[in-house]
């Protein structure tokens, strides 16, 4: 008897072991990160995307926070900043704003939050809004250029700087889009400074960026040198030391943190732990955030960093971007967690923030949590061409995206179910 049951244990063993072998690729881990899926009309969120499997999560920053601290940071600057800003002595503070992607709800939310922070932000008609409560409210298009003040998808604004009001006026702005379909795109930035110098250079007083990719564009090409205050978004390395320079200023949206949970909810997820081992309780090895890093949605499983500003009076201690947090790179055993491979996507091989600030963050986790990662980089134009790079699903244990579009999660979703 005690025979026949060690061998039906040993037969169930087996079928076990054959059944892990064979585990769909569907019921494995999925972490979307960066680019939440969305419809990029409306900002929507993809929830038949973020339920995929009961392993799946998103991980990215509280767009909205940012996007105030980044208009505060900005009016903080110019209350600060009065003498000498408005360099051509017409009594109107004039920006320049470099938009990323207009179907991105990151871009979209930091246009918001600098135009109602300047008072030049409208309601958004397209959405029917008819009075501004949140930056939700804020129409977030285009303008061209509007260097008389008539655009009709921003108004003037007003600022009281040491007893004088000025008009803030919104000169130009565009969505940095290259010839080819490429968003957030510098190159496209650095050009289009030249553009707006060469016609109205002497009327603008400040630039304000949707990111540093952007912002550093514009900073070298020409706000350097002309001595205007130059505003970006993420805090890469070589932004935040043009602080030194006369980059004024960016937000730090916690690039650490975002990397470690985009692998840390795939390591649990894979382990079958509790999703918030390492997150909210120690692990162990001691990893732990604390909550003023981020913060959990368990109705749509989104996990959020907050962001910082980052300015002249802080600047020194963000240098290195990508710095490993001593609180959260303590090595996991392999005893405790065996190496798994992972599936890992960047939308576009050229994006700054990604490539210079994210993926090194990545690899310092990667290490720590026993994770072997194939990093795969797209052109940020054809979502086909990182999901054709994924020939073979069933070799990986899981799955971290970053897509294209926020808009084409379920062609990953259908990869997977096939
Ligand atoms: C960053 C941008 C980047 C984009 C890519 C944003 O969160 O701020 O710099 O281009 O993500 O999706
Ligand atoms: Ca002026």
């Amino acid at each position: 008897m005690k025979k026949i049951l060690s061998l039906v244990l040993a037969a169930l063993m087996l079928l076990g072991i054959v059944g892990a072998m064979a585990e769909a690729n569907d019921q494995k881990p999925v972490i979307w990160f960066n680019r939440q899926p969305s419809n990029s009309t409306t900002g929507e969120l993809d929830m038949d995307a973020l339920n995929f499997n009961g392993k799946t999560y998103y991980v990215g920053f509280d767009a909205k926070q940012g996007a105030e601290l980044q208009g505060q940071m900005i009016v903080d600057y110019l209350l600060a900043h009065g003498e000498g800003l408005d360099r051509n002595g017409d009594g109107i503070i004039g920006y320049v704003l470099c938009i990323g992607d207009v179907g991105h709800n990151d871009s979209i939310a930091r246009t918001r939050g600098a135009r109602k922070a300047l008072g030049t932000a409208v309601p958004d008609a397209a959405q029917g809004k008819t009075e501004i409560e949140t930056i939700d409210d804020v129409d977030s298009a285009p303008i061209g250029t509007n260097t008389d003040g008539t655009a009709t998808d921003v108004q003037d604004g007003s600022i009281e700087i040491d007893g004088t009001t000025y008009i803030v006026r919104e000169l130009a702005s565009q969505e940095m889009k290259n010839s080819s379909g490429a968003t957030w795109d510098a190159p496209t930035a650095g050009n289009a400074i030249a553009a707006w110098e060469g016609s109205f250079g002497d009327q603008i007083d400040v630039v304000v960026s949707n990111n540093d990719g952007m912002g550093m564009a514009v900073f070298n090409a020409w706000s350097k040198e002309a001595g205007v205050p130059t505003f970006g978004y993420d805090a890469n390395s070589d932004a935040v030391a043009a602080i030194a320079d006369g980059y004024c200023g960016t937000i730090s949206q916690n690039a650490d943190v975002q990397a470690y949970l985009t692998l840390r909810t795939l390591r649990n997820a894979l382990d079958d732990a509790d999703i918030m081992v390492g997150i909210s309780t120690p692990d162990a090895a001691g990893n732990v955030l604390t909550d003023d890093l981020y913060y959990y949605d368990d109705a749509t499983r989104c996990f959020y960093a907050l962001n910082g500003a980052v300015t002249a009076d802080n600047y020194e201690a963000f240098l290195d971007a990508t710095a490993a947090n001593p609180a959260f790179s303590n090595q996991l055993s392999e005893d405790d967690a065996a190496t798994k491979k992972v599936w890992l996507s960047i939308y576009n091989s050229a994006d700054n923030f990604l490539n210079a600030t994210y993926v090194p963050q990545l690899k310092n986790y990667a290490a720590a949590l026993n994770l072997d990662v194939e990093y795969v980089l797209g052109d940020g134009q054809t979502e086909a061409n990182l999901i054709d790079k994924l020939g073979n699903p069933s070799e990986y244990d899981g799955f971290a995206i970053n897509m294209v579009k926020t808009d084409n999660a379920a062609s990953y979703m259908a990869k997977l179910m096939q």
